[in-house]
């Protein structure tokens, strides 16, 4: 299974893509935390992408594309992947498709989560993850059992330093201007389905599912 999930910051990308990559037996490939890595290990790479990332704008299309590539040619995806928050502009869509057509790969399905930016803006306020294990959690709507502290791994649980409200809405301001095109790319493809973000987990998790079987690209 080879699938991207799109959507708009806090629309549940991450939350999904990780019960999806479970549920398929292949690896949750999400460029945010990729690029969070690299800037906690301090590479060059990592520092180049900080000062993007911290003001909520795109890192450098070129930089995300090499890291997307090097990750899907591991031989971990060649069962398939979830892919996380890329493309996440038009260029980095033909991009995307210029690397899996190389391998003689397509795409299976695109979901797109749809949500209210209201919710968006509550969501993102509200998100701890997890230090050690990256474990996503949300302070009102799936907290941890115990405040504070991880429920896998029992590390600290922390703020993302873009989940700022001023960096929230910035962040949302972006994906209008240059994400949300992507939708349309797919929806031309016959590829995309769209989802109603806005409910519990579980039954978003399900409505992907069932999208995944049939479509409305
Ligand atoms: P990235 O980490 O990809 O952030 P994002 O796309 O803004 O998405 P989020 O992680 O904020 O939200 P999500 O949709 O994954 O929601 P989540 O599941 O966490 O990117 C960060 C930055 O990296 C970018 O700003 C950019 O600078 C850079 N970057 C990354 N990719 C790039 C690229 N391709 N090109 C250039 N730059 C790039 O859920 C949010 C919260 O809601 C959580 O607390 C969760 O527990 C809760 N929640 C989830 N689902 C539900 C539900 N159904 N009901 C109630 N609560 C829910």
């Amino acid at each position: 299974m080879r699938l991207v999930l799109l959507g708009p910051p806090g629309a549940g990308k991450g939350t999904q893509a990780e019960k999806l990559a479970r549920h398929y037996g292949v690896p949750h490939v999400a460029t945010g935390d990729m690029l969070r890595d690299e800037v906690a290990k301090g590479t060059e790479l990592g520092k180049r992408a900080a000062e993007y990332m911290h003001q909520g704008v795109l890192v450098p299309d070129e930089l995300v594309r090499e890291i997307v590539r090097n990750r899907l040619s591991q031989p971990e995806c060649s069962r398939g992947f979830v892919l996380d928050g890329y493309p996440r502009n038009v260029k980095q869509a033909r991009m995307l498709e210029e690397d899996l057509c190389r391998q003689g790969l397509t795409l299976n399905a695109v979901v797109f989560l749809s949500v209210p930016t209201e919710v968006l803006v509550s969501r993102s306020s509200g998100r701890v993850v997890c230090s050690a294990c990256g474990a996503n959690y949300n302070v009102v709507t799936r907290p941890p059992r115990e405040s504070g502290k991880c429920d896998r791994c029992g590390g600290r649980l922390i703020h993302r330093q873009d989940d700022q409200e001023d960096t929230v809405r910035k962040r949302l301001e972006v994906y209008q201007q240059e994400s949300l095109p992507v939708r349309d790319f797919y929806a031309a493809r016959g590829l995309l389905r769209t989802v109603d973000g806005d409910q519990p987990v579980e039954e978003v998790f399900r409505s992907i599912l069932e999208a995944v079987g049939g479509g409305d690209g």
